[in-house]
């Protein structure tokens, strides 16, 4: 255990509010941290025979769920593709030696042969969710889904009954469910050591250059293309604050706006691309050559060449496609800063909020139960109890067993997957459609709050 007073931990929110990572305003403390260890569930078995799956969108995400085949054949393997993109897809084809008539150009094609593997794994992008999903299950798949469920209420519905029809496991990718970070800090709320929970404050801080990239220039940038922010981005915060509380949500309310990434905000001299000569582009902070060409980063949805010089492709690239766009002209219309206020069943409230103009990403958390509170921001986590006024440092980064993107969540939700479709248990999992269906709602209504000034009421029935 360690000492941390009231006022110290009165600092360290302070501090945490400004952005410093918990770690470092900690440094001392640190040296007692505990590690994460999340205990091996006795309910997991040896899958005898690897589970085999066609992927259905072999961009970004495909690419995290099929490696996974890589590092553990003997759980899984990639037996057939579906990718428009011809680059993409012979890439794919080649590392998961697919046969040639299990490679296909859109999902459509999937659905008309037999099944012929286990899983079906969803990456398309957000609009083309319910199409695979209905007719994935309509041939008797499991599925790998990825959030968003569909793009509207109704859907969502459509695909969970047809789950439900079909006795089908449908796994939705809360890939954050499945990070020990967060499952230690689901852990702590269960255990009553906090008491009852009265409050939870959720920041999303996207950071900027993660909102220019994804959300003024790139896929989900625009409302009718993709989805409205909430849904695209924040349906993992949602998910969590109602997986922690593990009680339904009452009521919604929620503000906020596209304030900054507009035309009218261009800088004077500035050009509708970063390529054309802009007078600013060296102090611009959104300056695509100074975030995609000269610093190299955020290239994940770039399809590059790997053995030859990648400058030449990426200029080119940043001459004609999205992401050379000015953040000030492209045709974007998704929120930049939006808060939702929410009311729980027992008198329970949650503050989100989801901000675009921060220096750092990572989410930060406060949990206040009557007996202890939580801060923590995804590295570190402080349980402080009230009855002996001392505080636990937990820290995510220590001893880390499956190492993957998102915390460790992207493998720990296929492993945990796996273990449900080889044993045919939705138990297993912690994201099943069934448990993803509330939050979803959540953020539909909360959108109609924004959009309509009301508190909306949120009913599942
Ligand atoms: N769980 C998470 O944390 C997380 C993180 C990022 C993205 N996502 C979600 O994952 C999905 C994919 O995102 P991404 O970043 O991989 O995007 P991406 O653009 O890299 O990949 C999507 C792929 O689908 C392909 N595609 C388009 N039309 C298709 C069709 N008709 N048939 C088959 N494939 C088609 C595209 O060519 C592309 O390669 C989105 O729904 C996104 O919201 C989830």
């Amino acid at each position: 255990m360690n000492r941390i007073n009231r006022r110290e931990m009165l600092r360290l929110s302070g501090l945490m509010a400004a952005g410093l990572p918990l770690a470092e305003i900690l440094k001392k403390e640190m040296t007692g941290a505990k590690p994460i260890v999340m205990p091996d569930d006795p309910r997991f078995r040896k899958i005898e025979k690897p589970l085999t799956a066609v992927v259905v969108g072999a961009g970004s995400r495909g690419n995290t769920y099929a490696a996974y085949s890589e590092k553990y054949p003997d759980e899984l393997r990639i037996v057939g593709v579906a990718e428009p993109i011809e680059f993409r897809r012979k890439r794919f084809s080649e590392r998961y030696k697919i046969e040639d008539k299990h490679q296909w150009t859109t999902w459509e094609h999937v659905l008309d042969v037999e099944k012929f593997a286990d899983i079906m794994i969803i990456t398309t992008p957000d609009h083309l969710h319910y199409g695979p999903a209905m007719g994935g299950l309509k041939l008797g798949y499991d599925l790998l889904l990825e959030k968003p469920i569909a793009q509207s209420w109704p859907e969502c519905r459509d695909i969970l009954k047809l789950t439900q029809q079909k006795k089908r496991v449908v796994a939705i990718c809360h890939v954050l469910r499945y990070a020990p970070y967060y499952r230690k800090l689901k852990e702590v709320i269960d255990s009553g050591q906090l008491g009852d929970i009265v409050s939870i404050q959720h920041l999303e801080p996207v950071d900027h250059i993660h909102m220019s990239h994804s959300y003024v220039r790139g896929n989900w940038r625009n409302t009718k293309e993709s989805n409205f922010m909430l849904l695209a981005k924040s349906c993992h915060d949602l998910d969590m604050l109602r997986w922690w509380i593990g009680k339904s949500c009452r009521r919604v309310s929620s503000f906020g706006s596209l304030k900054h990434f507009t035309a009218k905000n261009a800088p004077a001299g500035s050009t509708p691309r970063c390529t054309d000569g802009c007078a600013v582009e060296g102090t611009c902070p959104y300056s695509a050559l100074k975030i995609y060409y000269r610093n190299r980063t955020y290239l994940h949805h770039f399809d590059l060449p790997k053995d030859t010089d990648q400058g030449p492709v990426i200029l080119g690239l940043l001459k004609t496609g999205p992401y050379g766009r000015c953040v000030y002209h492209c045709d974007n219309d998704v929120v930049d800063h939006q808060i939702v206020s929410m009311e729980f069943e027992d008198q329970i409230t949650a503050a989100f909020s989801m901000e675009a103009f921060t220096s750092y990403g990572g989410r930060r958390t406060r949990v206040m139960g009557t007996m202890g509170d939580t801060v923590g921001d995804e590295d570190t986590l402080v349980v402080a109890d009230f009855r002996t006024d001392k505080s636990t440092i937990w820290d995510a980064k220590e001893n880390a067993k499956i190492q993957s993107g998102h915390g460790g969540g992207d493998y720990g939700l296929v492993h945990d997957f796996l273990q449900a479709v080889s044993q045919q248990d939705p138990s297993l999992l912690t994201s099943t459609i069934e448990a993803s269906m509330e939050s979803h709602l959540m953020a539909f209504r909360a959108e109609e709050s924004r959009l309509g000034g009301k508190v909306m009421d949120v009913n599942l029935d």
